[in-house]
């Protein structure tokens, strides 16, 4: 019999990576999400029956309970940005962490793996950064062998960074931003679930891993180095965090004036707190290497996925020759 790994949030970003990681290596995968219809893009990661979405809440005991029983390991991957509504930070990353931990000891489950974030700490200013450290206490409470993952901001044809800045891009003249000399080491969605997997299969040691990709870099320069990519001239100005909290403010408002209808993913005052301080691998944590990945740079991979945003979308390359060819 092929081992199940169940993984929590398994139809997100970087869950489906995680799932079709593990299914690429035989082990059966249960994805355990809130639409399971929505999620059943990931049944083709193996053959038929290997990969299974199912109903869950992690808000929901039985839900989280039945969803581990028989698996051999469980990673948790679900996470929120919002700070209100039912699925909030503290239901999703501390009560649902703790839940998923607990349910995975009592199953026997031998192996679990807890995405958080770096900036986890109870310090933190944001409340995104408090509940996830409160989060990683809470499994450790329960499931002390747990291997923590804490990843810098990730990149991916998905993604919810390089996309959001590209499609600015796309429409307006400049490109406003806060935090311009914050440090990120983004990092490739694809080397976080091989490292996921890896913390599976290599029985590594339990404890908290820090995942950044090869390079520290503000993130004005990122995005400088975005813009040859999507072959558009912005200027990118570096607003003061106390600037951009009035739009912020307005639209975490407009979230809640429509219940939850209108979610901002464009910025909220608790990412603009996260902003404040550099989100890169601290000095005595586990790191990639203790992994076994090596991490991939950021521009050997956006062009693969943000080509559709240069001015000419996919025909950017043709026209490119053919004006070359007018011109001999
Ligand atoms: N993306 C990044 O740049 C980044 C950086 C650092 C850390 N992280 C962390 O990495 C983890 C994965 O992030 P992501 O970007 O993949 O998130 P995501 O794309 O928002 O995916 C969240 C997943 O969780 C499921 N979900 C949400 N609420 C649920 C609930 N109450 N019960 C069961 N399933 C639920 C969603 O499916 P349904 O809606 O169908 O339930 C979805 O499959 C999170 O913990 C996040 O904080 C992400």
């Amino acid at each position: 019999m092929s081992k199940l790994v169940t993984i929590y949030g398994g139809s997100g970003f970087v869950g489906r990576y995680i799932a079709r990681r593990f299914a690429r290596l035989g082990w059966r995968v249960r994805v355990a999400v809130r639409r399971p219809n929505e999620a059943i893009f990931v049944k083709p990661y193996g053959a038929p029956g290997q990969v299974e979405p199912i109903l869950c809440n992690i808000r929901n005991e039985a839900s989280v309970k039945r969803a581990a029983l028989g698996a051999d390991a469980v990673v948790n991957c679900v996470g929120t940005f919002r700070r209100g509504g039912k699925n909030n930070f503290r239901a999703v990353h501390v009560q649902g962490a703790e839940l998923v931990a607990r349910a995975a000891r009592e199953a026997g489950v031998a192996k679990l793996i807890h995405l958080s974030a770096i900036g986890a700490s109870e310090d933190s200013a944001s409340l995104y950064g408090k509940t996830k450290a409160a989060g990683e206490e809470a499994v450790r409470a329960a499931f002390p062998d747990a291997v923590i993952l804490r990843p810098s901001v990730i990149f991916g044809t998905e993604d919810a960074f390089f996309n959001k800045f590209a499609a600015m891009a796309q429409f307006a003249p400049l490109l406003p931003i806060a935090g311009g000399k914050t440090k990120f080491q983004p990092v490739w969605v694809d080397d976080v679930a091989l490292a996921a997997v890896n913390a599976v299969v290599t029985d590594a040691a339990p404890g908290i891993y820090e995942l950044g990709g090869p390079e520290a870099m503000e993130l004005q320069d990122i995005l400088r180095r975005m813009l040859p990519v999507i072959q558009r001239r912005r200027l990118i100005l570096n607003l003061p965090s106390a600037l951009m909290g009035l739009p912020a403010f307005g639209f975490d408002l407009l979230e809640t004036l429509t219940g939850g209808l209108l979610v901002n993913k464009l910025i909220t005052r608790d990412q603009l707190k996260m902003l404040q301080h550099d989100n890169v691998v601290a000095q005595h944590v586990g790191k990639f290497e203790d992994l076994g990945v090596t991490p991939s740079a950021f521009e050997a991979t956006i062009p693969d996925y943000l080509w559709r945003f240069r001015p000419s979308g996919q025909y950017a390359a043709i026209k490119d020759s053919a004006r070359n060819l007018k011109k001999v």
